[in-house]
């Protein structure tokens, strides 16, 4: 606890059982039900009385919902903030209230709060590599002359959509043989990634690549695709960020190339990362998860083990 009185950070006690929040963005997706799970699993061999939320996708409502786990006296918050700025008072309001809170999977914006300082610390996977890494992936393995390319962006304003478009954007740029016709926001849901691909697919049919900023778009415009008549695999190719199961089961199917690992299994590494802190250790800023990347070699290896 000295160490973390010295960073102006809440300390947290050593004990055998600990109050914990887990405020949850939505559950609309096998990645957020995956990420809740790991957290229920954890609970018992960690010593947490584990408090869960869900904002059904409204950032108001996660702001909500972490202003009522202060309220309820939580000794540790963790968070995954669906939005980049308006979580940011109420990770304030936490650490004011001496609760050490930890960010994991998503992160906020770091010209107004930082880890060490602000919160203890982000626990999550390097989105901006992931974006690059699939824009290597298609660099690498698309046969065509031009890729034409529509980008479904995730949820606008959180880390992962503005990462991972930054990371593929830079990846191509300057490389002539790729143009994005139109990049927009699916939300991360399959639904929504279906009907803005419906639209999309309209106004550019001479589509070749989609880029996905999840599995659960991704599958949501495959379907708009062969609902079109398209063939995915064979005059589509489709690349994606997670490693679901039915992304995996589309890749072995041969109608997409490749999903780029962002593993939702947190709850191992929270629990390791709070018992770190309350036994006194500097936690470095950002805790970082490294990703796999799963292509028609390995997909069907993995598809077990998928969520
Ligand atoms: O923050 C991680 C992203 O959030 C996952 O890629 C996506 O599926 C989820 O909704």
């Amino acid at each position: 606890t000295g160490v973390a009185q010295a960073q102006g950070l809440p300390p947290l006690e050593q004990k055998d059982s600990y109050t914990v929040g887990f405020a949850q963005s939505e559950s609309n997706n096998p990645w957020r039900i995956a990420e809740t799970k790991s957290f229920q699993d954890t609970a018992e061999s960690c010593g947490w009385n584990l408090i869960v939320t869900d904002a059904g996708g409204s950032a108001a409502k996660q702001v909500a919902d972490v202003d009522s786990m202060i309220a309820q006296g939580i000794d540790v918050l963790f968070l995954p903030p669906r939005e980049e700025s308006p979580l940011i008072p109420a990770v304030m309001r936490a650490q004011a209230a001496g609760i050490p809170t930890f960010l994991v999977d998503r992160s906020v914006d770091e010209a107004v709060a930082q880890a060490g300082t602000h919160y203890v610390a982000f626990l999550g996977s390097d989105f901006v590599d992931q974006g690059r890494r699939a824009a290597e992936y298609m660099i690498e393995n698309f046969e065509g002359e031009q890729g034409l390319i529509i980008q479904l962006e995730g949820t606008t304003g959180s880390s992962p959509a503005n990462d991972r478009k930054s990371g593929f954007d830079e990846a191509i740029a300057g490389n002539e043989k790729f143009q994005i016709l139109e990049s927009r926001t699916g939300d991360f849901a399959r639904d929504e990634g279906r009907r803005v691909m419906e639209t999309l697919l309209q106004a550019h049919p001479e589509v070749n690549i989609v880029y996905a900023h999840n599995d659960e778009m991704a599958i949501g415009a495959i379907q708009a695709l062969e609902a079109a008549g398209r063939k995915p695999g064979e005059d589509v190719f489709v690349y994606s960020i997670d490693g679901t199961r039915d992304a995996l089961q589309a890749i072995i199917d041969g109608k997409m190339e490749v999903t780029v690992e962002s593993s939702p299994f947190f709850g191992p590494l929270a629990c390791e990362t709070m018992k770190r802190y309350a036994a006194g250790e500097t936690i470095e800023p950002w805790v970082k998860v490294e990703d796999r990347i799963f292509t028609a070699e390995n997909a069907a290896e993995h598809i077990g083990e998928a969520y």
